[in-house]
């Protein structure tokens, strides 16, 4: 057993000492070290010897594996530094590196977050939800239900549910941010504030102004006497901080199964201060933000008891904000991957 162990020392030290490469040294620590290795074999025959030669002959191993290891530490050592000896001889670290390319965020984000830091300022909660929505959440809730014709201005794209136990036209692409609405208030106990920025789809051509894919912030809040008054002070306020201070709004009545009144929300058209081009169709005004004081079948489907709460809400149309801000002529280029047109925002 002393021999064999002496021998296993000799053996392991010459070998290590050998040794070309971190490779053959790895190889040989497994070798002898390793649980099924020659060290280990060996020290497993221990038991079978008279106990009285035991701790003598233990001591011997323990030795002979303190200097295989240590042995084969020192030699790691070198070669690493024999390693990077040759590399460096191999390398010209004076050739400049290849510059990284450094991102940056998206446009469309920009924009919501200049909107989302403005509506913190009023107290506004930042929600996010679900871009495949139920019809409940999308429509019925709204005060749009089956077979309402007010459906049919949001163009939808269903998901196709034949291989499943949904029934065809109850999930869909949401059409809307306003999804979000009945969802929040049926968890939160007014008064709510929330705004949610996201993406929404309707079937439509794309091109230059349109697109199946678009964004948009719907906002509403909901109190004790909340009134006509305190929508049209938000969005003068909002849109101020996000527009300009000098620009001239106006509101006019518009129809949303949702909403009651409706407001249209105009801006003097920045384009030709209002005289009149092709942004704003000749008319010296463009929509930006349609609103209104919720309806109180929303509030009820809802939870709320319209008699003893009401809110507003409004929504944002994103490209809208975009196109202005970077004078963005093809809204398809918010959607485009090229790094060479994300690189000019
Ligand atoms: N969700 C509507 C749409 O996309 C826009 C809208 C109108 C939202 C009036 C509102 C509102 O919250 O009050 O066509």
């Amino acid at each position: 057993m002393e021999e064999e162990l002496i021998q296993i020392k000799n053996s392991a030290v010459s070998l290590i000492l050998d040794a070309k490469d971190k490779k053959e040294l790895d190889d040989l620590k497994i070798r002898f070290l390793g649980r099924s290795g020659r060290l280990s074999l060996a020290i497993k025959e221990l038991s079978k010897l008279p106990k009285e030669k035991r701790p003598e002959i233990g001591r011997l191993a323990n030795e002979v594996k303190n200097t295989i290891e240590e042995t084969i530490s020192e030699k790691e050592s070198r070669v690493t530094k024999q390693m990077s000896q040759e590399l460096k001889e191999k390398i010209d670290t004076t050739i400049p590196g290849i510059r990284p390319l450094i991102g940056h965020l998206h446009p469309m984000t920009y924009v919501i977050y200049d909107v989302v830091d403005v509506f913190k300022g009023l107290g506004y909660q930042v929600a996010d939800g679900p871009e495949i929505e139920t019809d409940y959440y999308n429509f019925t809730a709204l005060n749009m239900p089956p077979n309402a014709p007010s459906r049919d201005t949001q163009a939808t794209l269903y998901l196709d549910t034949r291989n499943s136990k949904v029934k065809p036209g109850e999930i869909l692409l949401r059409t809307q941010t306003s999804n979000m609405q009945v969802r929040i208030m049926e968890k939160t106990k007014p008064p709510v504030r929330v705004i949610v920025p996201g993406k929404t789809y309707r079937v439509d051509d794309v091109n230059a102004s349109h697109s199946f894919e678009f964004w948009q912030v719907e906002g509403f809040m909901v109190d004790t006497s909340v009134s006509l008054k305190d929508l049209f002070g938000t969005l003068d306020y909002v849109l101020r901080k996000i527009m300009g201070e000098n620009i001239k709004l106006k509101f006019a009545t518009t129809n949303f199964p949702f909403v009651e009144p409706g407001v249209d929300t105009y801006i003097e058209c920045t384009v030709c201060k209002g005289k009149g081009c092709t942004f704003c169709k000749m008319t010296g005004w463009s929509e930006i933000m349609p609103a209104g004081m919720i309806h109180p079948n929303v509030l009820k489907a809802a939870g709320y008891d319209p008699r003893k709460v009401s809110g507003f809400a409004f929504a944002i149309g994103l490209s809208r904000l975009v196109t202005l801000r970077y004078e963005m002529e093809d809204l398809r280029l918010l959607t485009n991957p090229d790094i060479r047109i994300l690189e000019q925002f």
